[in-house]
């Protein structure tokens, strides 16, 4: 064989050893405890029917775009899209992406320049670490939600700081303290930047807009493939930020634009949020019924991520298998993708699950703990 093939075929032999072997396999059917459609959107015939309605009233929608939306694949729909999306989170304007892997691509690849640093949560979205590998500029980690060393941290840099954090993080499910962070930002004449993939839907329009901290952060992500039940993302910022992007980020301008139902089916999705705030009620009711079940977790008492640690990849695996075969999707976790000891099961709760299921769940991974 030949030497790199060799050498690929050795990492996913001792992937399959660890048991750890990545496959991609087809949805099974079981009780959804592990998407990212917290609200349901991604399942409801009420959304599928607005979208289908809109197809049949502007069939283009589903048409090519053509090209760079700097070139002929800019559109109505994408700038109108865009300037509700503004208004909506009390941002000066917003950049739409195809998916949030290319918005954080965008931003953290354009940004920074040479001479700053880019300073992350060491929990950070790995489309953030992938982007800075583009930049030329430093990267450096903080611990993790730790305000005093992300502080020490940036007192020995020189050069402008971006600093990187998610508003309620997808591998532990617990929140950033926002205001502290946006607050040390400020005293440091640093740029944060915050990614609200998974706040976005479940709490409002996000957190940034929660606590009414526009004007703090240099830009926001949003993304729609999770609470929107759709696809993609916008970069909120100020209109400087936003041309600068439009100008200098290959992710937005080396691209064929997606198709106007994407920037459609956002747009509706916003609009069907708003007519359905019962959902995220009923979420936060749910993620009540599974925190009074007790089991031990890092994760925030609101959030709808609820991490169970459970350190040793072999016993992880036990526990997912059993509740795949009582017909429960669950997602684990296993090291290298967290840091080892701290392998864990990742319940996604939604607004569909219910208490029934709830208890049955905890109750079989309580027998394993
Ligand atoms: C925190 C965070 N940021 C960004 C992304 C990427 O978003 P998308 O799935 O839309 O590419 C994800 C999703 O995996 C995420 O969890």
């Amino acid at each position: 064989m030949l030497s790199h093939i060799s050498r690929f075929q050795e990492s996913l032999d001792k992937r399959r050893e660890e048991g750890t072997l990545r496959r991609l396999r087809l949805p099974s059917g079981g009780i959804d405890f592990y998407s990212n459609d917290y609200l349901g959107l991604a399942k409801s015939k009420d959304f599928q029917h607005s979208l289908l309605q809109k197809i049949m009233a502007h069939p283009q929608l589903l048409s090519g775009s053509t090209g760079s939306r700097l070139i002929s694949g800019n559109s109505d729909i994408a700038v109108s899209v865009e300037n509700d999306i503004a208004q909506t989170h009390q941002f000066e304007s917003a950049l739409l992406f195809p998916s949030g892997y290319n918005a954080n691509l965008a931003l953290f690849s354009t940004l920074p320049s040479r001479h700053d640093t880019v300073i992350v949560d060491e929990q950070i979205h790995r489309s953030v670490h992938d982007a800075c590998r583009l930049s030329n500029a430093k990267k450096l980690k903080f611990k993790h939600n730790d305000i005093e060393d992300l502080e020490n941290v940036l007192k020995r840099q020189n050069g402008h700081c971006y600093i990187a954090i998610e508003s309620l993080y997808s591998m532990e499910g617990d929140f950033a303290p926002l205001q502290e962070i946006s607050a040390i930002a400020d005293q440091y004449k640093a740029s944060l930047i915050v990614d609200e993939a998974h706040a976005f839907g479940v709490f409002g329009y996000g957190l940034v807009e929660k606590y009414q901290l526009q004007n703090q952060v240099s830009a926001a992500v949003v993304t729609y493939g999770k609470a929107l039940g759709a696809h993609g993302a916008a970069i909120l910022c100020n209109e400087t930020v936003k041309s600068y992007l439009i100008n200098f980020a290959s992710p937005f301008i080396y691209t064929t634009s997606a198709q106007d139902f994407q920037w459609m089916s956002i747009k509706t999705g916003y609009e069907f949020l708003d007519q359905h705030q019962d959902l995220a009620k009923k979420l936060q009711d749910n993620i009540r019924v599974f925190r009074s079940r007790n089991l031990d977790s890092p994760s925030a008492e609101t959030s709808p991520i609820q991490a169970i640690v459970i350190p040793d990849n072999q016993q992880l695996k036990q526990v997912q298998n059993t509740l795949s075969e009582e017909g429960f999707l669950t997602y684990a976790i296993y090291s290298p993708t967290v840091k080892e000891g701290s392998e864990r099961l990742r319940i996604c709760l939604h607004s569909f699950n219910t208490e029934e299921e709830i208890i049955k769940l905890t109750g079989i991974i309580r027998e394993f703990i």
